[in-house]
């Protein structure tokens, strides 16, 4: 098909952007060169309209078609920005910045689309208006939300979004989609525990705080296995336990704990943050000592509109020949979310081989996936909006 013609004469000029980024690694907000590279690409690709700026660091392409007899906008959207992570891959084009690394292939999204924008710019072949967004701070920052907040989707009256990341463990060319919740809400706590420190040798003149937390961790571990529904997905993980004391002798006055909540649905969401307050408040309170949980909601569910999810399937299908449309949804999280709880859209995994799993310092993108992914953004815009 044209548009995969297309893509094989373009991957090395993809590919030569591709591992720049990765050389260049980048972190949260702070991409100046990356969004940079990505401007000045799109304007000598010939876009209408090239905005840097958004939600911070983020850079928004503007491509017209040939035609616009309806009005349709759709936004495509790659995010840009790379891990605190010391790379491990070897390869010639490694991150020249130790300690930061391109580890979850953002550098393969964002060269995929710029792939996508500098076709589109060419052919110009479908009626209406695409939207190429590059945002910072997928990881962990809320780039997209930042984005969303600053007007971009109602300032190009972008109508559908649609996103794409690669997947270790999927062949290359090979892509997983599913309606509905995709990816999981990621939200976090602390938990402070205060009890009355003193010396090991007396406890009983003592709150143990150590031994409170125990408890905590382990009533804890209901919330999945006993309060939730077992055909809902749910984690609760305690991640880290600090307390105040240093020493084998001394029982701490205060523990911290810090963990990560990952859901599928609101209500389950709103359950388990209820549920967390009143397992450790009442543990604590049963032991004589006091607890208190600051919970943070992060990440909102990723929830892919049926319809827009079966296009983005027969697309993905059409380029590739084999799409996995019923994939399980996974755990981690991520802030495309904001975008699709603001428009209905889809978003798609990509194989990325027998690679290291993203977020691995052994990780990287595959180049052979390159003319794929382009080729589903590219072919996204010409079968939503068919040429007139
Ligand atoms: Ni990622």
């Amino acid at each position: 098909m044209p548009v995969k013609n297309r893509f094989a004469e373009l991957l090395p000029e993809i590919t030569a952007w591709r591992r720049d980024f990765h050389q260049h690694p980048e972190l949260l907000f702070d991409v100046h060169r990356t969004a940079g590279k990505v401007a000045g690409l799109c304007r000598s690709f010939g876009c209408d309209e090239v905005v840097e700026g958004i939600g911070r660091t983020g850079v928004v392409a503007v491509i017209k078609g040939r035609s616009d007899s309806q009005g349709r906008v759709i936004g495509l959207r790659a995010d840009m920005d790379a891990l605190p992570i010391i790379e491990q891959t070897g390869v010639p084009y490694a991150s020249q910045t130790p300690g930061k690394m391109h580890a979850c292939g953002h550098d393969g999204h964002t060269a995929m689309l710029l792939g996508a924008a500098k076709y589109l710019a060419e052919t110009r072949n479908f009626d209406g208006t695409v939207i190429c967004i590059f945002q910072p701070a997928e990881e962990g920052g809320g780039g997209g939300r930042e984005m969303v907040k600053d007007g971009m989707l109602s300032r190009w009256g972008v109508q559908e979004v649609y996103g794409m990341h690669n997947m270790p463990g999927i062949p290359v060319g090979h892509f997983a989609i599913r309606p509905g919740a995709m990816m999981a809400a990621a939200d976090q706590f602390e938990i402070v525990v205060t009890g009355k420190g003193g010396h090991a040798a007396k406890p009983h003149e003592c709150v143990d705080t150590t031994v409170v937390s125990a408890h905590i961790i382990v009533a804890l571990q209901t919330v999945a296995s006993r309060n939730v529904d077992p055909l809902k997905q749910i984690v609760v993980s305690v991640c880290t336990v600090e307390t105040d004391s240093t020493a084998h002798n001394v029982i701490p006055q205060v523990v911290k704990m810090k963990g990560t909540v990952r859901t599928m649905d609101h209500q389950v969401q709103d359950f388990v943050e209820a549920r967390i307050a009143q397992i450790v408040e009442g543990t604590a309170l049963a032991l004589g000592a006091r607890a208190e949980v600051h919970y943070q909601r992060g990440y909102p569910v990723t929830i892919n509109t049926p319809e827009n999810t079966g296009f983005a399937a027969d697309v993905a299908r059409k380029v590739s020949g084999v799409v996995d449309s019923d994939t399980p949804p996974l755990m981690g999280a991520e802030d495309f979310s904001f975008m699709l709880n603001e428009r209905p859209g889809a978003y798609i995994f990509l194989g990325n081989g027998d690679t290291a799993m993203v977020h691995h310092p052994a990780y990287n993108f595959d180049d052979t996936a390159i003319p794929f992914g382009s080729s589903w953004y590219a072919e996204m815009a010409e079968s939503r909006m068919p040429a007139a």
